[in-house]
């Protein structure tokens, strides 16, 4: 079997509700993640791409949060109905969507405004 092109990561960390950061699930479980599995296998990706879960990303105050590798196109607030979006466009065709990109000043700094 080839490589993977492409990874796509989707956080599913979770913290209690008094936590100081948010996180990007309330309990582990992310329709967005199973959403993503599915239309990438329908799209016929599921040998070329792998979704897979992931621990927190540290972009905790924009999630749900997803990256796709090797682009390291990193996207925010994202939800289950954004999922066919990232599959036809940015997997099938390579165009990232910009309406869900991380601006980059909030992108692994310190100094992003909507940090808590
Ligand atoms: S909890 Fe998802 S990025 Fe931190």
């Amino acid at each position: 079997m080839p490589a993977f092109e492409r990874h796509v990561f989707v956080c599913t960390n979770t913290r209690a509700a008094d936590a100081p950061r948010r996180s990007c699930t309330a309990d582990g479980k992310s329709d967005l993640h199973t959403r993503l599995q599915q239309l990438t296998r329908a799209a016929g990706l599921g040998e070329r791409v792998r979704i897979n879960k992931s621990g927190c990303l540290d972009q905790c105050e924009h999630g749900p949060v997803v990256v796709v590798y090797p682009e390291a196109v990193w996207y925010g607030n994202v939800q289950p109905a954004d999922a066919q979006a990232i599959v036809e466009e940015h997997l099938l065709q390579g165009r990232p969507i910009q309406r869900l990109r991380l601006a980059d000043d909030c992108l692994n700094t310190k100094t992003c405004p909507h940090r808590d």
